[in-house]
């Protein structure tokens, strides 16, 4: 089924040039761009995404880390976009992720970790409308 995810280049990435590369996996495994955006997230926005995790004795670190620098946000689609972006993402720490993945690439350490995806359909949801309305989505 086809079907969104939410995306977003970190700035461990941005900071070294590796949109185009990390866009190029993505690309490369049948997922579409149909929308994406540069911003320099705020710590409200940090603070709002990563809220599930704020009882984390890393929630601090998180924010701190995804407000140092530019961040790009994107939508991918495609056939179980969200479960195969979290395949091509590979394991949230770099040294747990498996050979060709954006992670085991590109990653430094589990909280510079270059991409985020969405973990479920619902998630997918929220999150894209937290950055993007239906109209700024070109698929
Ligand atoms: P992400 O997929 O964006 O979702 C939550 C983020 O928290 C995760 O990627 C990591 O960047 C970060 N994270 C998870 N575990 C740790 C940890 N042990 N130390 C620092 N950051 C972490």
């Amino acid at each position: 089924m086809t079907e969104r995810t939410f995306s977003i280049i970190k700035p461990d990435a941005t900071e070294r040039n590796l949109t185009g590369k990390i866009n190029a996996v993505i690309e490369g495994a049948g997922l579409r761009i149909v929308a994406q955006r540069r911003i320099r997230m705020t710590e409200a926005q940090a603070k709002t995404f990563y809220e599930v995790h704020k009882e984390r004795p890393f929630y601090g670190e998180l924010v701190g880390q995804m407000t140092s620098a530019p961040v790009v946000v994107q939508v991918l689609e495609g056939e179980n976009a969200v479960a195969k972006y979290r395949e091509i993402m590979g394991a949230t720490n770099p040294e747990q992720a498996a050979e060709g993945t954006i992670r085991k690439l590109f990653a430094k350490n589990v909280g510079e970790n270059s991409v985020h995806g969405s973990d479920s359909q619902d998630n997918a949801k929220l999150e894209i409308a937290q950055f993007f309305t239906e109209d700024q989505i070109v698929g």
